[in-house]
């Protein structure tokens, strides 16, 4: 059951798609209205569990942690870093009381939830105009769906964009692309994408490509398509300021741009030097927008990354605008520019521009948190109309209901261990919040990844549907032909197209039905000794994954909640044996990876292949002690996709 309760008057933020009864009662918390802010509170049980909040620091169980709704552009993934680059303000209490609740306001939210000893949630909107849905249901993964279902029907990517992917800033020259296909084919290692940083643009501009480097784009997305790998470009938020470019010219004639104080287009200073940013609120700048990555399908393209739509601003007009594109490299010799004034600064250029909604100027700052989730929509809807089947699309900022448009990635995370735990504990809390097609930069963005940490990561992002290397512009390489023993990379990688069909068919099944694609074990199991634990998963419905996440470390303990058929995959076979309820240490050597069929499930397995080109479901094996299992079967490209396209496998 699922009711909403309307405070002031709110923008539409597009979140919640189904109809949903009106009610001015709230349940549970008692709702403050001060001037400019609506507090709410809620005591809690010292047994109760918090979830949710997707792509936030801290635990799956949200409790003891201080939170902020606040899109950052932000390499510092640390605990005390509040804000990451989205806003899912989706909370679950387990406990006492169980309900789940929903801030949908695109202002700052603050989260404390029994922080520091508290022993309440406390929750800061800071506006008065927001729409609160709250959800009654029998347990944490029934509320879970009731929202998923409001939300809408989840983002579907085509078959090859559940297959590995390579990306790096410093990509530049079409030479690096066919150099990174080379590397992989050379040594038998899947590969499906390659993904374009900011260099294949003409001076970081979007829509173009610079030509000396790339003559021949279209050219180069053909040839790389005969060897089944598609190219996937970023585009960034704002559009460079350049009189007489098209792309500019355009928007600063169609009205596009958001305004400044004065009444003139707002600049900020971003990768290309000075950008305006589109106003994304404004459906002919989403069409506009949209329309324009027709540059790319007009030369093959069918993938993408959005970034830097927080937005980022490195600067602007307001802020430090004399410094330019030296602020970057002032900011890291000097460290001059604190952090505490880079926050004023940012809040200073989020309150100086304005956005067109429905005909009132609305200050960027309170709205903040939708910019992202916006651009998705933009880019989503025009990819619709120029190409007539499915394509990639993941964004680095995100609002709940941007999960309809396409995925999310998590940013600039670090090469390290804790960052590889941070990823299996995202997993779960962005599937709660409508982002099934999700993952983070395997092997960490900043630093320099080793191999032994590349192929633990590479082992868990096995299972998460986005499966993508990344890393910065001045750090090792770390595409997996670039280590020593090559075997240990293959046998990995191998498993994950070996377990596609099982991968594919549970996310479209989750994604058609509202459902989740990765569970933390509580969702599924009545037994409390599963409550606490973060780093086991449920994957899709017949298998529970216990990844290792910790250096050195070749063992680690699991909980069984029920006897499963543990299976290890060595690279050729996988080996099954039944393992009984409970504690237990499992082995995992480098080149293994161990997983858990349920009871009752069967996990069906496919033969080895190096692209989803090969992909074929004609043959498989199926692992388990289950009667039947349903496997997605269609094109992997179509829009047409139903619950029609299910075939059962039986034993
Ligand atoms: C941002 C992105 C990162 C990208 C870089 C250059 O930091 O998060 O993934 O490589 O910009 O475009």
């Amino acid at each position: 059951m699922m009711t909403s309760t309307i405070f002031g008057s709110p923008i539409d933020t597009g979140a919640i798609t189904a109809d949903i009864p009106v009610t001015k009662d709230v349940a549970h918390f008692r709702v403050s209205v001060t001037q400019k802010h609506t507090i709410f509170t809620y005591p809690l049980d010292t047994d109760d569990l918090v979830y949710g909040l997707g792509e936030t620091m801290g635990r799956v169980n949200k409790r003891g942690g201080r939170y902020t709704s606040f899109n950052t552009d932000t390499a510092e993934h640390e605990d005390s870093n509040p804000s990451l680059y989205a806003s899912h303000n989706f909370l679950i209490v387990w406990g006492k009381e169980t309900f789940g609740v929903f801030f949908d306001t695109p202002a700052k939210v603050e989260f404390q939830i029994d922080y520091q000893g508290s022993g309440e949630v406390r929750v800061e909107c800071h506006t008065r105009d927001l729409r609160l849905y709250q959800i009654d249901g029998d347990g944490p993964y029934a509320i879970t769906r009731t929202l998923l279902k409001a939300i809408g029907p989840c983002y579907l990517p085509p078959l090859w964009a559940f297959g590995y992917g390579q990306s790096r800033f410093g990509y530049a020259k079409d030479q690096d692309f066919r150099d990174v296909a080379k590397g992989h084919a050379d040594n038998d290692l899947p590969l499906d994408y390659i993904c374009m940083d900011i260099d294949y643009m003409d001076g970081f501009k979007d829509f173009s490509v610079d030509e000396k480097d790339i003559p021949d784009l279209k050219g180069l997305a053909e040839e790389m398509k005969e060897q089944g790998i598609h190219l996937v470009p970023i585009v960034d938020a704002g559009i460079k300021v350049e009189p007489g470019d098209p792309v500019y010219e355009s928007g600063v004639k169609g009205g596009h741009f958001c305004r400044n104080v004065e009444g003139g287009l707002f600049q900020a200073g971003v990768w290309p030097g000075m950008t305006h940013f589109p106003d994304f609120f404004q459906e002919k700048t989403r069409k506009w927008f949209g329309s324009q990555y027709k540059f790319y399908t007009d030369r093959g393209i069918e993938g993408f990354w959005n970034d830097m739509n927080e937005p980022a601003i490195f600067y602007s007009e307001y802020t430090r605008p004399k410094l330019g594109k030296w602020t970057f490299v002032l900011d890291i010799l000097f460290g001059k520019y604190r952090k505490e004034k880079k926050a004023r600064d940012m809040i200073r250029d989020y309150k100086s521009f304005f956005h067109n909604i429905t005909g009132k100027r609305v200050r960027h700052y309170d709205v903040h948190n939708l910019f992202g989730a916006l651009m998705t929509r933009s880019t989503s809807e025009g990819l619709r109309d120029l190409l007539p089947h499915r394509y990639l699309l993941f964004s680095r900022s995100s609002y709940i209901g941007a999960g309809r448009y396409g995925g999310v990635w998590t940013g600039d995370n670090t090469s390290k261990w804790e960052h590889l735990m941070l990823n299996v504990r995202h997993m779960p809390s962005l599937n709660m919040c409508g982002f099934l097609y999700a993952g983070a930069d395997t092997g960490g963005f900043m630093g320099d990844c080793d191999r032994e940490l590349l192929l633990r990561w590479l082992a868990f992002s096995a299972f998460t549907p986005l499966m993508r290397n990344h890393t910065g512009n001045f750090t090792k390489n770390q595409e997996a032909y670039r280590f020593e023993g090559q075997d240990d990379f293959r046998s990995i990688l191998s498993l994950r197209y070996r377990l596609l069909p099982y991968i594919y068919s549970e996310y479209m099944k989750a994604a058609l039905t509202g459902d989740m694609y990765m569970k933390p074990l509580s969702f599924c199991y009545d037994d409390p000794a599963v409550r606490p634990i973060e780093d086991q998963l449920l994957v899709g419905d017949s298998i529970m994954i216990a990844p290792v996440v910790k250096q050195g470390a070749t063992s680690r303990r699991v909980y069984l909640p029920e006897a499963m058929t543990q299976v290890r995959y060595d690279g050729q076979d996988f080996h099954c044996a039944t393992v009984d309820k409970g504690w237990h240490h499992q082995q995992t050597q480098l080149h293994e990876v161990v997983l858990y069929i349920r009871k009752g499930k069967l996990l069906p397995i496919g033969k080895p292949i190096t692209n989803t080109a090969d992909y074929d479901v004609e043959d498989l094996q199926l692992l388990g002690d289950g009667d039947v299992y349903d496997l997605y079967t269609d094109d992997g490209l179509t829009r047409q996709c139903t619950m029609d396209n299910v075939r059962q496998l039986s034993r």
